[in-house]
This record gives C-alpha cells, sequence and structure tokens, in this order.
C-alpha cells in the first residue's frame, strides 16, 4: 500500500478496499460486456485514479477515452449549466460507453455528458461510479455500478478535489466542515 506522511481528513475507505473493490466490479463488467467491444471513457480529473484500477481488473478487450465536462462557476453550488472542456476524440457510434466517475453527487454534470453521448450514437451508455452521494440528486441519473455510496460529506482524494488538492491521496477522506 501506498505510504503517505500525514493523513488528510477523516478516512472513508483505504486503499485496500478501493482496490478490493475495483477487483469485483472490474470483473462484473468483464462478464456484462463479454464478447463486445467497449468504450472506458474516464471523466477528467477526478476518476484518473479510480479508472486506472479499475481497467487493470478488465480481462475483455477495451479502449479508453477520457472526456471532461464541469458545471459553470467554481465551489459547490451548482448552477446547472455545463460545459464540454475536452471532448471525446473516438467515434462512439455503435460502441458500447462506460462512463467511469469519481463521485455522483446532484448528477447534473452526468446527466448532461449523458445526453451530449447519446447524440453520438452508441450502441449503449452506462456509468461506473467510485462514489454515489445520492441523498444530494437532482437530476434523473444512476450509476450502474457503484463503488461505495456516501453520505452527504465533502469527500476528498483518490481523484477528488478541493481547490485542486488531495487528488493524489491514496485514500477516500472527509474534510469536517
Ligand atoms: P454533480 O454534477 O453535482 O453530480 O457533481 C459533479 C462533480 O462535482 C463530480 O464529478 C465531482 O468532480 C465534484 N464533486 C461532487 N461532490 C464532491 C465532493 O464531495 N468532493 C469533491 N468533489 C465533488
Ligand atoms: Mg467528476
Amino acid at each position: 500500500m501506498t505510504e503517505v506522511a500525514e493523513t488528510k481528513g477523516k478516512i472513508l475507505f483505504t486503499e485496500e478496499q478501493i482496490l478490493q473493490r475495483a477487483k469485483e466490479l472490474g470483473e462484473e463488467i468483464s462478464r456484462d460486456y463479454a464478447g463486445e467491444d467497449l468504450v472506458l471513457l474516464g471523466t477528467l480529473k477526478g476518476a484518473v485514479l479510480w479508472m486506472s484500477d479499475l481497467m487493470k481488473n478488465i480481462s475483455i478487450d477495451t479502449k479508453i477515452d477520457f472526456v471532461s465536462a464541469s458545471s459553470y462557476g467554481s465551489g459547490t453550488m451548482s448552477t446547472g449549466i455545463v460545459k464540454i472542456t475536452k471532448d471525446v476524440d473516438m467515434d462512439l457510434f455503435n460502441k458500447h460507453v462506460l462512463i467511469i466517475e469519481d463521485i455522483i453527487d446532484t448528477g447534473t454534470t452526468l446527466k448532461y455528458l449523458r445526453d451530449y453521448l447519446a447524440e453520438r450514437n452508441p450502441k449503449s451508455i452506462k456509468i461506473c461510479t467510485l462514489l454515489d452521494k445520492p441523498s444530494r440528486r437532482k437530476a434523473e441519473v444512476y450509476g450502474d455500478y457503484i463503488g461505495f455510496e456516501v453520505e452527504d460529506l465533502f469527500i476528498i482524494g483518490y481523484g477528488l478535489d478541493y481547490d485542486q488538492k488531495y487528488r493524489n491521496l491514496p485514500y477516500v477522506s472527509y474534510l469536517e466542515g
């Protein structure tokens, strides 16, 4: 396991727990998509660590790509206006797309992204998220594969940031308000 000098925030999930979950979900995804062409579409920047662990556990042929979508304005208040800041490079026509997310919070960003991707006529679109915060959901969007459910806390680590910091922490923790 990765050693760090000092723990930031209160730990919710250790690296060991996350790797175990990546193994379980990777195996499930490999079974579900057996014999199919799969594109793993990671959302920048938060999903990078989760995606790298997950894809190592997927045994079928996959291609990867990245997309970046952000709600207008920073901070915790989502305006509902979403902008694609880095588009998909790959042709998604007739492909099975699995969006890899860090966390589904209000669902605003992901709903926009899913509708945006649907215009490219993929064969299917599903969502695999490391974390799900269902208590805050506003948009009709749900994870098909969920690592862990979390309460309404401000989460950092394992890709998730606070003001662009803490993405490198090898665990998921929360900051106390
Ligand atoms: P949503 O549109 O409200 O579902 O959230 C969009 C994005 O906000 C997520 O993909 C995360 O990048 C970020 N986010 C939501 N909740 C948290 C959190 O607790 N910690 C850090 N980032 C978060
Ligand atoms: Mg995200």
